[in-house]
């Protein structure tokens, strides 16, 4: 019998993760390929979740989630935005923020409506606009070319908002590239939801990894943009357990509940013991120094990716935030990263993920390779040491 994919589903083939993954294990390459890290998360929440489990929390949580954590999730964002929540009808857990940014999509697109968002983009993007049956319009970010940092064209980004788009997906730190949206871009873009009464959801899972003195903003926090922005966070990226794929989100209450409607049919619930757990985490963090502990950590590990790609010959881009660092590839001569990246891992024994999978129309992406440094000192060490030797060998 031949299986006939539903149409929606039927374009999506084989993400370069799984084909990267593949190769990096049959060339025991060392992966700094796929966004997750190889070293262990804190002890205290660890402990924490074997605790709830011992402690009998293994029952379906309520569908919004646990009131302890969405507790935890309200009182953090006072912390953090000076703004008290409602965490009954304005916070949601979510299983991770990929849950989070399809249950959005699902329950505020209809078929036809256009999503705005930047390229290069994370992966699950443009699946879940084509899950909704939304139209993707892409604006593009450049690449630096005078030592700044990513860009968009102011332009090129009102176009897209004339094309009347019902939502705006945005993400800061942004994943590929580094880039943290400054107030001023983030100005602009509030001005163009409030002028084409466009719904913002915000994927901010990187907010605790800023660098060089950069600073997160949410977009929900410029004026007027509270009414109108879901603000998509994860727990596994800022805790180090990103198996245990908690999300939240925090906004007003009428689009949590727009949230709520797709949440309840795609997981539920979402695992009670590491909610528990996470609550732990987000109440205790700041007393314990977590978030500055966290910040040096990968402070360290950030300085040392870059030395050791450019002791190689490849000049990482500026990055402030995020886990990854990016390469441009066309002063080397090189205009095909996915062939890059696969001889990458076969010759050098690396594995890096070719950024043009991260748009829509790969063939005219520029040709970009990232490298994701949420990996051991160690890991990073043995990096440097075979992108030397694989130097060495180009050379010879
Ligand atoms: C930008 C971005 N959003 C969302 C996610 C997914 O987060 P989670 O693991 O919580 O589903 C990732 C994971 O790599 C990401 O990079």
């Amino acid at each position: 019998m031949t299986t006939r994919l539903a149409r929606r589903v039927a374009g999506f083939g084989t993400s370069i993760f799984t084909e990267i993954t593949a190769l990096a294990i049959e060339h025991q390459a060392v992966n700094l390929g796929q966004g997750f890290p190889d070293f262990a998360g804190p002890d205290f929440v660890k402990a924490a979740a074997i605790a709830a489990i011992g402690d009998e929390h293994n029952q379906y949580a309520a569908a919004p989630g646990l009131p302890r954590l969405r507790q935890a999730v309200a009182a953090q964002w006072c912390r953090d935005t000076g703004r008290e929540i409602d965490w009954v009808s304005e916070v949601t857990i979510t299983s991770g923020a990929t849950e989070a940014l399809c249950d959005a999509l699902l329950a505020l697109v209809d078929p036809g409506d256009g999503v705005v968002f930047f390229e290069p983009a994370y992966d699950a993007y443009l699946p879940d606009i084509t899950l909704a049956g939304g139209n993707a319009i892409p604006v593009r970010l450049h690449p630096p070319t005078d030592g700044g940092g990513w860009w968009f064209d102011a332009d090129e980004l009102r176009a897209a908002f004339a094309r009347r788009p019902r939502v705006l997906l945005l993400n800061t730190p942004h994943n590929p590239t580094g880039k943290v949206f400054s107030p001023d871009e983030l100005s602009l873009i509030a001005g163009l939801c409030q002028e084409y009464d466009v719904t913002a959801v915000t994927d901010e899972v990187y907010d605790r990894l800023v660098f060089d003195g950069a600073r997160h903003t949410s977009l929900a926090t410029l004026p007027g943009m509270w009414s109108r922005t879901l603000t998509v966070n994860s727990a596994g990226k800022t805790f180090s357990v990103t198996g245990w794929k908690i999300g939240y989100v925090v906004g007003p209450a009428s689009l949590n509940h727009a949230l709520r409607q797709a949440h309840q049919w795609v997981t539920f619930a979402t695992a009670t013991p590491l909610q528990l757990a996470i609550a732990t985490a987000i109440d205790e963090a700041p007393a314990r120094g977590y978030f500055e502990q966290l910040s040096a950590e990968y402070t360290a590990r950030r300085a040392a990716l870059i030395s050791a790609l450019q002791a190689a010959g490849l000049a990482p881009l500026p990055c402030e935030g995020s886990y990854f660092l990016s390469v441009d590839l066309r002063p080397l001569g090189i205009d095909d990263d996915r062939a890059f990246c696969r001889s990458l891992i076969h010759d050098c024994g690396v594995a890096a993920i070719p950024a043009s999978v991260f748009y829509v129309d790969g063939a005219t992406a520029p040709p970009v390779a990232r490298f994701c440094f949420a990996k051991s000192l160690a890991t990073i060490a043995q990096a440097r040491e075979r992108l030397g030797g694989w130097r060495v060998r180009l050379q010879g």
